[in-house]
């Protein structure tokens, strides 16, 4: 049985003034599932303190324990200031960063010496959906970014399609479940079936209350990786009693 999860991910959003969007979700029955919201690194250390049952995330860790790497963060300095995950590959440090397979292979293993859970995203953009390459990209992305050794505990994986990231453009179902589908055989060729059947998958790309019911229904979403929705406690609640219903 998998927990499903919302998970939400602020990026460079939110000062002092959002927490108090954590201190309402807080009321929120998700009886059943699990709730994480990546804010911040800023803000992580105060919103543990004040999250109660919702679990805070980094946003992207480094691939080294230390050392000279200004500006950077590591996944023990997310886990020791209170995060229990974090999000690995996003697309837009891919696209920002140059990040490849293999940089988020590397930090994928950092988190997981950290006893982080990695949130793995793949997913292809606009032009690889129009030229039929969407599976091998993803086959490509999943290969090359999950290490091996990846469990239930420590592994989800967001299926988020570029081109659907903030656009409010949104696959179809049969689309999200193609690949979703996809994603759990390619684990179950990797991994076994056990730790497959184990290993969370999300969609994220423009989720918001008013979608997310048809998509939780969706063959093998087990939950979703919430961007802009997630920023207002009235639009991620309305999200996560979509899921809590499923
Ligand atoms: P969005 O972002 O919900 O704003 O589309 C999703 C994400 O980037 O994780």
């Amino acid at each position: 049985m998998r927990l499903k999860l919302a998970a939400g991910n602020w990026k460079m959003n939110g000062t002092t003034a959002a927490l108090s969007e954590l201190t309402q979700l807080r009321s929120i029955d998700a009886t059943g599932i699990d709730v994480t919201i990546a804010t911040p690194a800023t803000l992580i250390h105060r919103a543990v303190a004040i999250a109660g049952g919702v679990q805070i995330a980094g946003q992207d860790c480094h691939a080294n324990v230390s050392g000279a790497h200004t500006g950077d963060t590591s996944a023990d300095m997310l886990a020791d200031a209170g995060a229990t995950a974090v999000i690995l590959g996003h697309s837009e440090r891919r696209a920002d960063y140059g990040e490849t397979d293999a940089d988020v292979a590397a930090k994928t293993n950092a988190a997981w010496g950290a006893e982080l859970t990695a949130i793995v995203c793949v997913g292809e953009t606009l032009d690889e959906r129009e030229t039929g390459a969407t599976l091998s990209v993803v086959a490509t992305q999943l290969t090359g970014s999950v290490p091996d050794g990846a469990s239930g505990e420590t592994l989800v994986i967001a299926y988020e399609p570029v081109w659907a990231i903030g656009t409010g453009k949104v696959p179809t179902l049969e689309q999200i479940a193609e690949v979703h589908d996809f994603i759990r055989a390619e684990l179950t060729n990797r991994f076994g079936a056990e730790t497959a059947d184990a290993i969370r998958l999300l969609y994220g790309g423009s989720v918001k209350p008013s979608n997310a019911t048809e998509i939780f229904a969706t063959s093998n979403v087990d939950g979703a990786l919430v961007g802009g929705a997630s920023l207002k406690a009235d639009d991620f609640s309305g999200i996560i009693s979509a899921l809590a219903a499923a």
